[in-house]
């Protein structure tokens, strides 16, 4: 992807976890200024991280008027569904403050990551324009970050399935690197059979966000990997794809493993994607491409 604007852009990214870490990552691989943001240091420090708590109205106003970004990349946490739910204010706190701080603090085009956890994940699958009612305190505190990024305009939110890839130094473990590495073991992994969703590999989102980065389009978009799936089957196809017994992926309730407080449904489907120029010939990468892409990049 070539963005013919690099050099006018001035890219900060708040976050530099999982996601944060590989658009970061992906945006300087297209020769743009770019500063990553969090509040300590990553493991893989750059010269040009700063620290920045996003909570603190007064530092994000200040890092605004010293770097005059052109593009925001809110990709922070917390992004736990699982801490949010044990402190749904803290979380609620967290994700609005952080929004209306950056709005506050900024003209240049936001692109917030959001989660299909704002939909109750009753039905197979949820487009851009479906009602929400948030599953969960994670739902409801990125829903409430929505509402302020959107309500201000000029703002792209990007709702996304479940990432996944090698987890980075420091950032959030993933089904998939969880599943290699149990299995690796010679471990027995529980895996619920009745939670679905459309995974989608890291590398993949941020290929999107620098392709969006070249057009800014505003509003809402969903990005979701092509294939519609059960952790079970998911959990089965990576165990294939790496030679490791797919015996050992034990199918169990989701009420018995980590994953309790989900939806059944983690889906999502995109009505808008096709009419972004920008996303002309993107095509997120489905389980078993991606398992077997992430098996080379390993010894690569
Ligand atoms: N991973 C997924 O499957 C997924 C799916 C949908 C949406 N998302 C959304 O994407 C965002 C990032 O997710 P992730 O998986 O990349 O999370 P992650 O790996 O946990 O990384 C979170 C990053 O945010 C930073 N951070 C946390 N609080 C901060 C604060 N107050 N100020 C500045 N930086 C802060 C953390 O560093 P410090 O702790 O050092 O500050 C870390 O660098 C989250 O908002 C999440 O809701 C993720």
């Amino acid at each position: 992807v070539v963005v013919a604007t690099a050099d006018a852009e001035r890219v900060v990214v708040i976050g530099v976890g999982l996601l944060g870490g590989a658009i970061a990552a992906e945006v300087r691989r297209e020769g743009i200024r770019t500063l990553t943001c969090s509040r300590h240091p990553p493991p893989e420090h750059h010269a040009s991280w700063m620290p920045l708590d996003v909570t603190d109205a007064d530092a994000c106003r200040r890092l605004c008027d010293e770097v005059a970004p052109t593009v925001i990349v809110l990709a922070h946490g917390p992004s736990s569904i699982e801490w949010c739910t044990a402190n749904p204010d803290a979380a609620m706190g967290a994700h609005l403050t952080a929004a209306a701080n950056i709005v506050a603090a900024t003209d240049a085009w936001l692109l917030l990551a959001s989660t299909d956890n704002v939909f109750p994940g009753v039905k197979e699958a949820y487009v851009e324009d479906d009602e929400t009612e948030p599953a969960n305190a994670y739902g409801r505190a990125k829903l409430a970050a929505e509402r302020i990024v959107t309500g201000r305009g000029n703002a792209l939110v990007y709702r996304i399935s479940l990432v996944y890839g090698w987890q980075r130094p420091g950032s959030r473990d993933t089904f998939f690197h969880r599943t290699v590495r149990t299995l690796r073991r010679g471990e027995r992994l529980k895996v619920p059979y009745d939670q679905w969703t459309t995974p989608v590999v890291v590398s993949d989102v941020a290929d999107a966000v620098v392709r969006l980065i070249g057009t800014k389009p505003t509003g809402m978009l969903h990005l979701g990997g092509p294939d519609r799936v059960d952790r079970v089957t998911w959990a089965r196809t990576i165990a294939e794809s790496f030679s490791l017994p797919s015996a050992n992926v034990v199918a169990v309730a989701s009420s018995e493993t980590q994953y309790a407080d989900r939806p059944p449904n983690s889906c999502l489907r995109s009505t808008r994607a096709l009419s972004i120029r920008a996303l002309d010939g993107f095509a997120p990468r489905g389980i078993r491409a991606a398992a077997c892409d992430l098996r080379r990049d390993e010894n690569t």
